[in-house]
This record gives structure tokens, C-alpha cells and sequence, in this order.
């Protein structure tokens, strides 16, 4: 979506993945505040995003959405003030819908009511569900309808559109959100991890700055996760240029998993473009390699070892499309360490493991299929 907003994918937080309903003004204040204190603020997060369940069971009289007063007893002007004074910013949350998943009243036929009551708490995204009655209109034609509702407020908001991949939403996302999720919802499990991952292969064609394929927000740190699968689970995110929203308690989280949410140098594959998202370039068994070209001509890597027991994975730069060199420089993201290669990239990597590279040399080779596709009338 052509607004200005996510050129490289949105970074921020969510309530849904660790509280579900259970939420309060004072855990989005305090989430803030720690995405501040903690140094993820630093390392590029700034959205701190509101799921389903804030408001009342109803409309009020006037037919406007009510933020629930036990929940948010100071309103939600007053709560994006405080975020925005720490530099951050406020998201909220509807449906496509009649109601929400939770049963909260949607906004399906109320999209300019409910687009300029958010412009005037200072609301500064949106994730938009699917849920509810949807009378008949099919998804881009109800996508459409609060894009432009948002539109019409003169307020840059963020469009984040969560239609579960329905009605391959990545062949119509572009000019109408500014991200689109392409699954059902993710869990804090290895299998949903790689479940998910298995559904963005051939949608890398899809992307690009301000549209990007959603797999779902970030589950580091959540449930049953390791802080290894942790780590494959956000380098691949990352490399897909999926938007990064933790969805973990900041406020008691780990020194592992803020240094997993914090690593800057995985974080700056994700925020850059080098004219395709990541893919899967060659998977046997259960050893993959993806790979993302970079601005600067280099390549992002990623082994992923989805075995039990620790396997060594190799690749070589020309298999990750780079011209010939006597030499490679091979800057292994989580280790932050720099090796040479004379063409073959090789680790051993733990079961549930990844290892993350960016081999430079040789300047990449152009391929035919760098084209994008779904280039709608809402991108440059
Ligand atoms: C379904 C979405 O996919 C989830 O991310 C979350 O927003 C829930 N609905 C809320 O009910």
C-alpha cells in the first residue's frame, strides 16, 4: 500500500500471542516502557499493537466503538499520548467482520466511523481480522473499504491485514494493505513453526516495501519455544521480510530471548530490500537452504536443520546465486564472527537449528525470476 508507511517490514509488539483477552492499560504502558528501557526501542521496534477483547460487548448510543473502562479506564487518547512520548506508537485492533473472534462489535459497515474515532485517539495502526458475518462481500472488497476509510482520515496509519491467506490475499495485498498474513494462526510449537514456514514457499514474488507477506507475529520467547528454535524461528522470519512483532511478555522476558528480539544484524536483513524476499533454495530431507539477495550484492543465508540431532549443512556461493570470486567473506549473524571461503558455506547445526551467514564476493547474478508479482497499482 502506497501510504507511505512499512517501505521495510513493521517492527513492534502484540498483546495476543502471550494475554490473549486478558489485557490492560497498564500492561500496554508497561510493555512500552520496557520496549524502551530494554533497547529493542534502539533496535528498531516501535509499534505497540492492541489485539482483540479492548472494547465493550456494544456500540454506544452514538454508535461508536467503547474502549472497555475497566481495561483502559483512561481511554485510549491517553494511552497513545504515553506512547507517544516515549517515541513509540499505538495499534489497535478490529474485524472484517460483524464482530470480532472474541465477539467484540467489528467494523464491517462502520469503517469510516470507526477509522476516524482511532485518527482521534492518535491510533497509529491497525490489524484488521476476519472474523464475524462478512454480508455477502468478499475479502477485497472489505480490505478495501477500511483502506480507504483510513485513507479518508488524513492520518498515516499502518494496515495490517489478517484474512488468514484467504482468497490468496497475496495476489490482491499490495495496493490495499501494507502487510497481508498468509496463514492461520501461528503457536509457541516447533511443528506450527515449520507448518507455517512450509506456506510461504512461492510466495516470495509477492513483496515488496510497503506490502509485505505476513507469517504470522513473532512467538521468541512464548510457551514451549527453545531459545534455539527461537533462533530459527527469527531468522526466518526475518529473512522472508516478515514484519517482526514480538509477541512475548517484555517485561519478564529472558536475557537470551531479548538478545534473540535484539540481534541487530539478523534484524538488518529483514529491514533490507534487495529486490526479492527470501526462499527456500534446496531442501533435502530435512536440511533447507534459503537464501535473500541484499541491496549490497551479497546474500543472506539461512541452514536450518529440522531433525532431531545435529547435521552438517553446506551450500556453496554459486548455489546462492553469486558470481565467481577467489574468495567469499562469510559474517555468521548470531556467532557475529567473519571467516573467508573459497566457495562453500558449511556448518554443523543442532536438530531444530539454523545457522545464519551473509557471504559476500562475487556480486550477485541476476535471475528471471526476480520479478515481482502482484504489483498492483499501489506500489512505486
Ligand atoms: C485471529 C487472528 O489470526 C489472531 O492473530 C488474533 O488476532 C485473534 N484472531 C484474536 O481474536
Amino acid at each position: 500500500l502506497d501510504n507511505g508507511l512499512a517501505r521495510t517490514p513493521q517492527m513492534g509488539w502484540n498483546d495476543w500471542n502471550t494475554f490473549f483477552c486478558n489485557i490492560n492499560e497498564s500492561l500496554i504502558r508497561q510493555t512500552a516502557d520496557v520496549m524502551v528501557s530494554s533497547g529493542m526501542a534502539a533496535a528498531g521496534y516501535k509499534y505497540v499493537n492492541i489485539d482483540d477483547c479492548w472494547s465493550t460487548k456494544s456500540r454506544n448510543a452514538s454508535g461508536d466503538l467503547v474502549p472497555d473502562p475497566q481495561k483502559f479506564p483512561s481511554g485510549m487518547k491517553a494511552l497513545a499520548d504515553y506512547i507517544h512520548a516515549k517515541g513509540l506508537k499505538l495499534g489497535i485492533y478490529s474485524s472484517a467482520g460483524t464482530t470480532t473472534c472474541a465477539g467484540y462489535p467489528a467494523s464491517l459497515g462502520y469503517e469510516q466511523r470507526d477509522a476516524a474515532l482511532w485518527a482521534s485517539w492518535g491510533i497509529d495502526y491497525l490489524k484488521y481480522d476476519n472474523c464475524g458475518d462478512h454480508q455477502g462481500r468478499n475479502g477485497q472488497q472489505r480490505y478495501t473499504a477500511m483502506r480507504d476509510a483510513l485513507a479518508a482520515t488524513g492520518r498515516p496509519i499502518a494496515y495490517s491485514l489478517c484474512n488468514w491467506g484467504q482468497e490468496s490475499v497475496w495476489t490482491w495485498g499490495m495496493p490495499v494493505g501494507n502487510s497481508w498474513r498468509t496463514t492461520g494462526d501461528i503457536a509457541a510449537n516447533w511443528s506450527s513453526i515449520t507448518g507455517i514456514l512450509d506456506q510461504q514457499v512461492g510466495l516470495e514474488a509477492y513483496s515488496g516495501p510497503g506490502g509485505w507477506n505476513d507469517p504470522d507475529m513473532l512467538e521468541v520467547g512464548v510457551g514451549s519455544l527453545t531459545a534455539t528454535e527461537g533462533r530459527v524461528h527469527f531468522s526466518l522470519w526475518s529473512l522472508l521480510n516478515a514484519p517482526l512483532i514480538a509477541g512475548n511478555d517484555l517485561r519478564s522476558m529472558s536475557a537470551e530471548t531479548l538478545s534473540i528480539l535484539t540481534n541487530t544484524e539478523v534484524i538488518a536483513v529483514n529491514q533490507d530490500w534487495g529486490g526479492r524476499q527470501g526462499h527456500k533454495i534446496s531442501d533435502n530431507g530435512n536440511l533447507e537452504v534459503w537464501r535473500k539477495p541484499m541491496a549490497n550484492g551479497s546474500v543472506a543465508v539461512v541452514l536450518l536443520n529440522r531433525g532431531t540431532s545435529t547435521s552438517t549443512l553446506s551450500t556453496t556461493a554459486s548455489a546462492l546465486g553469486l558470481g565467481s570470486a577467489s574468495s567469499y567473506s562469510v559474517r555468521d549473524l548470531w556467532a557475529h564472527t567473519t571467516s573467508t571461503s573459497s566457495g562453500t558455506i558449511s556448518a554443523s547445526v543442532p536438530g531444530h537449528g539454523a545457522a545464519m551467514y551473509i557471504v559476500t564476493g562475487g556480486g550477485i547474478v541476476p535471475t528471471p525470476s526476480g520479478t515481482i508479482k502482484g504489483a498492483g497499482s499501489g506500489r512505486c
